[in-house]
């Protein structure tokens, strides 16, 4: 008989929410991670940490850009940054603690070390092997820098280098446009920093609706950050107080040049698959490094399953753990399934960013008949009193049955105003359903409510 169950490899978003269902469904389960602390990237380095520091530093912002407006005086406060990196540990061990109470609650295994699959129903941990009916790998992501460029984690760091900078630079360097450039590419403008970002695109955010794009461009310029676009980073380039990132402008070919105390580089992330032994087990690879999976996440081995970042879609936390759950219901014998349609995509900057389904770009390129919905934020008197009234919120519907296909948001909470629309498209609403349901005033929500009474007769505060 098998030690386990499930063995999961990984204990981030994907493997431990795999971990606890698949438990509750009544398992025998264990999950190895190598990590000091459960939580994965996410927990540890990533979404985590980062949305604290994004916090801190919006209040500090919210300080000295508002409070004066509202009657708030008085000086405003300075950073402390030991003190603020301590509240952020603080945040990440709650939350990598909290995992590994639900790990005991729940009855999961954690077998502490680095694990590799020396065949197929055994996994190596150390000098040990365990057994297991099933095997899935959820061991996520690692940084993807250019190549050539040297990462120190101090000079030229990752986003987890960026989360542990000794202090904030006066001067910093983000190469990609992406999400991880922009959210903490505006934690350290916010702190005063000199943010240049460097992107490749003509864009930033590649694949985000243009016009969120455009205006998410210009709101981020506000606030302070510079941007390059349409330049290839060729090099970069150690000095005695920093490092000088040289680019190439792919119009022109001019080449340029920054020398930056701190450099970031945001340039996407790979499948980290390192050392698990898939190649001498014959498991089938797919692009860009990922495992190959079927549509019940198994790989061509019998009994190896993968989930989240290391398999195909996009590398988003939500997603690992929506396959997580699947997974565990598959092993379990019940039906797993994730709707791929309607993943969410935040960005957490302020205003937020979010959006979900297809972009109007992705709509004109299918030839699909649709018609769009729009709302600014300044018809809305929430986002007003709070002086962030700059955003809109754009909802895209069929033009002929009406069904939402995707909505975009630029403004105040759109990371969770975003999930009305989720729930919208997971019962596959018409823009008239969200039109019809009485919202409270006020709220944010009244903004993506009037963007579907846009898709119909009109909105009324616009
Ligand atoms: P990304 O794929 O979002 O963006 C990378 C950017 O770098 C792209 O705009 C790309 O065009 C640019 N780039 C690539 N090579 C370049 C070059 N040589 N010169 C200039 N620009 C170049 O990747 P990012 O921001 O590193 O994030 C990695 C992953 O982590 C993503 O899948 C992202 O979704 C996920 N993530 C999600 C978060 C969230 O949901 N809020 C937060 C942080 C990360």
């Amino acid at each position: 008989m098998a030690d386990f169950d499930t063995i999961i490899l990984g204990a981030g978003p994907g493997g431990y929410v795999a971990a606890i269902r698949a438990a509750q469904l009544g398992q025998k389960v264990a999950v190895v991670e190598g990590r000091e602390t459960l939580g994965g990237t996410c927990l540890n380095v990533g979404c985590i940490p980062s949305k604290a520091m994004l916090h801190a530093t919006h209040m500090l912002h919210e300080t000295h850009e508002n409070f004066e407006k509202m009657g708030l005086m008085g000086a405003a406060p300075t950073v402390d940054w030991a003190k603020m990196q301590a509240y952020k540990d603080d945040v990440v061990s709650g939350n990598t603690k909290g995992i590994e109470f639900l790990f005991k609650k729940n009855k999961v295994t954690w077998l502490k070390g680095w694990g590799s699959i020396p065949a197929a129903g055994q996994v190596k941990v150390g000098d040990d092997i365990h057994t297991a009916k099933n095997i899935v790998i959820a061991t996520g992501s690692e940084a993807s820098t250019l190549p050539g460029i040297t990462v120190d984690e101090k000079v030229v760091v990752t986003s987890t280098g960026a989360l542990t900078l000794a202090n904030p630079p006066k001067t910093m360097v983000v190469i990609g446009a992406g999400v991880i450039g922009l959210e903490m590419g505006s934690v350290y403008a916010r702190l005063g920093t000199q943010v240049t970002v460097v992107e490749y695109l003509d864009a930033i955010t590649p694949g985000m609706d243009a016009e969120v794009a455009k205006t998410f461009q210009r709101i981020l310029s506000k606030q302070g950050l510079k941007f390059v676009l349409g330049a290839a980073v060729q090099s970069v380039t150690k000095t005695k107080t920093g490092a000088t990132v040289a680019w190439k402008l792919k119009k022109n070919d001019k080449e340029d040049s920054l020398e930056a105390d701190v450099v970031l580089v945001a340039t996407g992330r790979k499948p980290f698959t390192t050392g698990l032994g898939l190649e001498a087990l014959g498991v089938e690879m797919g692009p860009r490094g990922t495992v190959k999976t079927d549509a019940h996440f198994m790989t061509n081995i019998k009994g190896i399953y993968a989930i989240g970042d290391a398999i195909a879609g996009p590398m988003l936390a939500h997603k690992a753990e929506d396959e997580g759950m699947a997974v565990a219901e598959i092993l379990a014998g019940n039906h797993g399934h994730v709707n791929y349609g309607v993943i969410p995509g935040v960005i957490y900057t302020a205003p937020e960013v979010a959006n979900v389904g297809q972009t109007e770009e992705q709509l004109k390129a299918e030839g699909r008949a649709y018609k769009v919905g729009k709302f600014p934020f300044m018809g809305n008197a929430r986002a007003k009193a709070i002086f962030q009234a700059e955003g809109f919120v754009k909802l895209l519907a069929d033009k002929d049955t009406d069904r939402i296909l995707g909505c975009h948001i630029i403004g105040p909470g759109a990371g969770d105003l975003i999930h009305e629309i989720c729930v919208a498209m997971e019962f596959g609403a018409s823009a008239q359903d969200l039109a019809l349901t009485c919202h409270a005033h006020p709220t944010y929500s009244e903004a993506v409510r009037e963007a579907a009474l846009a898709c119909g007769d009109g909105a009324i505060h616009a």
